[in-house]
């Protein structure tokens, strides 16, 4: 048995494919439209949607080949990588699933058919060991009854600590999304006549490896302790490639197939050392596909986020290097390796591969020239440190001078049994970060103060792409000549396409590049009558003179433009409903939304809201074109053009015409027809000030997905309510109906269970130097209640000292009431400090009524003994 891996991929998607599966392709391991996820985790991610409900499907069968990163987030490797056989930052999950079609018979049945048969992956059934969540009684019985599995090898898991879904064989995508009961199919490495439940269980030299997961998704988890089920019950499967080729090419490590050892192979050409197994090998091995993956996917190295990530792996990387005695610069040098192992992604690598190579090369560049004196360093510490843990002061001193990521560090440390006061760096981390965010805040306004007598030609109205020459360069706030690091800088070009904020349209964002360097932009600003392009180098040399490609984020520019053209047909709007007394009194233009500030005195309904949405949308769909002239300013106003008063114009004029439904003095950009904004939704409005209203809105796919939100809020709660969408109204009231109703019940009952506790405890009342003394101690009970009670007890009783306590979820309060007749003797705040002093909670109040509470409710029958000695001395010689 030896199935090449690139092959096995292949077997994969054809066996689902007879099986009436669509093949799809990955998608990025930067997860679309996902803020929960850092990275794509699973083949299930670009489903998510799917199988929640939220979106339709085509295709009901699917099997993918899903490239994975897991290195972050709630599935973390990169400390296992290298140390096991079987973990990978970076790998590939061959997935079969089903929305709402097959469910488990069929999943079970294709896993083990496509495993064990002959045709296919031919693997001996006696090797394989199942586990089913522990309640999936359903799946046991597939095993058992169908597929014929001996009883002895289907292992049931629970849920740990009691607590409910907290099983291994429960699988969730993170802390909220699609999760359900799994069943794992896994392969026995050892002696399979010498096998028993419970050395399964304990796992000995990871004897048994999961190889496949299929997952019953059947519930979307809405909050860490929340779960509601789905309507659609779908499967998602996933087996790691890396695995079953270790399976199948009979070898118990990942790192010993063949897509592997090819790599490996070119990494020991570069080291010194002779064994072949060294772990530095594997993790190199490991590193440099996560690496070229994430920068093939777009993410470049950085200190931030995903780029922070992927400079960790590198440095990481080249440490291990060095640790194998590799002199040069090699990493760099192993991306077409990568390249040639990856079949199914050839192409797509090959075309990117030169930006890899560059990217990394100047990465390892950069880090070699700190790593070894880092590493020095860190030796003469590690070897005089005490308590065997490192300090968070020399921890931070090599992330913040040398570059040493924390997980670099701990990895060395590791290697020697020293521990790392992460705790130590942490702070010293949130400090600097501090410092750096004021230092920031400076150079914002300290970049504002370069003065430059230039000009530039903006071609951006028509061009997204123009060839412009560098013509002067700034960096912390000085001309300089050249660039060469990635610290905030600013270019001054000769032509531009990048629109620079102004007019409430914020700025273009892109790059500047040729084939030595790329410049990513992330603000543009006008400075005099130039415009200076501010951000940062990622990689090569920039100087003056140099030749460049400058060019803009189309899509960023593009909603941009949304929202411009719709801000002039909301403007146009205003006016026609509300009257010519409407002007604009401020508006920003954003990628993401429009905020417009005018002027109106009355309050804004609803109604009025939906009737503006009516009036612009109803533009959009005749799909207007809009115009742009430049007139003279006089022919502008004869046109009625809408100026601003605040601005001044120069002669020429230009002039945004949407036929005459809006004609706008404007500088900004727009989109060709207003049916290209699809869609415009208000999201909010509000008053600014006196007299001034202010509107936001949204448009395009942004407001749809809003819209969807919503839907989705609403399919929520009409699950929680568990009825239709079209009774929820209905259903809310008659809940707010029923609360009241049981409300007033409970205050009848309360009252009543107060009558019969006040009975009571007047037999409970004692007598200390004819002060009538009242002490007990309640169970969850009403607060509200409490206090009624102890005024009825202070009225009956007439000289008396009452103390009431309520313990609830382990905390208690406490509430004394002491008659007025009593006060110069003994007051209720003193008697509630004395519960406070010795409880360590909180409490205050008055001298005939004070309260308090805290978390000590062990101490608290001791206290009510001795208080009753302490109120005898204080009433000593009052009676
Ligand atoms: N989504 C499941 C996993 O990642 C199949 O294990």
């Amino acid at each position: 048995m030896h199935k090449k891996t690139n092959k096995i991929r292949q077997d994969f998607l054809t066996f689902f494919k007879e099986k009436n599966h669509v093949i799809l392709p990955s998608s990025s391991l930067i997860p679309y439209n996902d803020s929960t996820l850092l990275f794509t985790n699973a083949g299930m991610n670009q489903f998510k949607e799917i199988f929640l409900g939220q979106k339709n499907t085509h295709h009901l069968r699917v099997a993918t080949v899903q490239r994975c990163l897991r290195t972050g987030g709630k599935h973390n490797d990169l400390d296992n990588v290298g140390y096991t056989s079987k973990h990978h930052t970076f790998f590939e999950m061959l997935g079969n699933f089903s929305f709402g079609d097959y469910f488990k018979k069929e999943a079970i049945e294709y896993a083990w058919e496509l495993l064990t048969s002959e045709k296919w992956f031919n693997i001996p059934k006696k090797k394989l060991w199942i586990s089913v969540y522990e309640q999936d009684y359903e799946s046991y019985e597939i095993w058992k009854n169908i597929i014929h599995i001996n009883p002895e090898k289907i292992i049931k898991i629970g849920d740990k600590e009691g607590i409910k879904y907290n099983s291994d064989n429960f699988w969730k995508m993170g802390d909220t999304g699609p999760c359900g009961p799994s069943t794992e199919i896994f392969y026995d490495y050892g002696n399979e006549n010498e096998n028993t439940q419970s050395s399964f269980i304990e796992n000995k030299n990871n004897r048994f490896v999961e190889i496949w997961n299929i997952v019953f998704i059947s519930f979307n988890r809405i909050s860490k302790n929340k779960i509601i089920s789905l309507p659609k019950i779908s499967v998602d499967t996933g087996m790691g490639l890396e695995r079953i080729a270790a399976v199948l090419q009979n070898v118990s490590s990942n790192y010993d197939i063949d897509i592997f050892q090819v790599l490996i192979k070119h990494i020991s050409t570069f080291s010194t050392t002779k064994c072949s197994n060294h772990i530095s090998l594997k993790i190199i091995a490991d590193h440099i596909r996560s690496a070229v993956y994430m920068i093939a996917d777009d993410v470049l190295p950085s200190n931030e986020h995903r780029g922070y990530v992927l400079r960790r792996i590198i440095r990481r990387a080249l440490r291990h290097g060095q640790k194998i005695g590799i002199k040069e610069h090699f990493f760099y040098k192993l991306v077409s390796t990568v390249i040639n192992t990856m079949h199914a992604d050839f192409h797509i690598l090959q075309n990117k591969k030169e930006t890899i190579q560059s990217i990394l090369k100047k990465e390892e560049t950069q880090f070699s020239a700190t790593l070894k004196k880092g590493l020095k360093i860190l030796d003469y510490e590690i070897k005089n440190t005490k308590n065997d843990t490192l300090s968070g002061k020399t921890i931070f001193y090599l992330y913040d001078t040398f570059g040493f990521p924390v997980d670099l560090t701990n990895d060395i440390c590791r290697e020697k049994n020293i521990k790392i006061d992460y705790q130590g760096y942490k702070i010293l981390k949130e400090k600097q970060k501090k410092r750096s965010f004021e230092n920031n805040q400076f150079c914002k306004n300290y970049n504002n103060d370069i003065v430059i007598n230039d000009t530039c030609l903006f071609k951006g109205y028509k061009e997204h792409k123009t060839k412009s020459l560098v013509k002067n360069i700034a960096a912390k706030n000085k001309f300089v000549q050249e660039i060469s690091n990635n610290d905030l800088s600013i270019i001054f070009l000769n032509i531009t396409p990048f629109y620079s904020e102004s007019g409430g349209q914020i700025s273009d964002i892109g790059k500047l590049y040729n084939k030595n360097a790329c410049f990513i932009v992330e603000n543009t600003k006008k400075y005099g009558n130039t415009i200076g392009h501010i951000g940062r180098l990622i990689f090569g040399k920039i100087k003056i003179y140099d030749r460049l490609y400058s060019q803009i984020d189309r899509e960023h520019r593009n909603d941009i433009q949304l929202n411009h053209s719709s801000t002039h047909l909301l403007h146009a709007t205003l006016r026609e409903i509300f009257g010519s007394n409407v002007y604009q009194k401020g508006s920003l233009v954003t990628n993401k939304y429009l905020r417009f500030d005018f002027s109106y005195s009355n309050s804004i309904t609803i109604a009025q809201i939906q009737n503006i949405e009516n009036i612009v949308n109803a533009k959009i769909r005749d799909n207007i074109p809009i115009e742009i002239k430049e007139l003279s300013l006089e022919e502008a106003k004869k046109k009625k053009a809408m100026c601003l008063f605040d601005n001044a114009y120069s002669s020429i004029v230009r002039v945004v015409f949407i036929k005459d439904f809006s004609i706008e003095l404007c500088g900004g950009t727009h989109t060709k027809r207003t049916g290209d904004i699809g869609f415009f939704k208000i999201i909010s409005r509000s008053s600014v000030s006196s007299g001034i209203k202010r509107i936001e809105a949204i448009t395009g796919q942004t407001a749809i997905n809003f819209l969807h939100k919503k839907e989705n809020d609403i399919h929520d709660i009409s699950t929680l309510l568990n009825c239709d969408i079209d009774y929820i109204k209905e259903k809310i009231t008659k809940l707010i109906n029923t609360t009241k109703h049981l409300e007033t019940k409970i205050t009848t009952l309360q009252h009543q269970e107060n009558i019969s506790q006040i009975k009571n405890m007047m037999k409970r009342v004692i007598d200390i130097k004819g002060v009538k003394f009242l002490s007990k101690i309640f169970y969850n009970y009403e607060h509200k209640s409490m206090r009624i009670m102890l005024d009825q007890l202070k009225k009956l009783l007439k000289v008396t000292i009452v103390i009431l306590i309520n313990i609830i979820n382990h905390r208690f309060t406490i509430i004394v009431g002491v008659t007025k007749n009593l006060i110069n003797d003994i007051n209720a705040k003193k008697i509630i400090d004395k519960f406070m002093e010795k409880t360590l909670g909180k409490g205050g109040g008055k001298k005939d009524i004070a309260e308090g509470g805290g978390k000590n409710t062990k101490k608290i029958p001791e206290i009510l003994n001795d208080i009753e000695i302490w109120i005898g001395d204080q009433l000593k010689n009052s009676c």
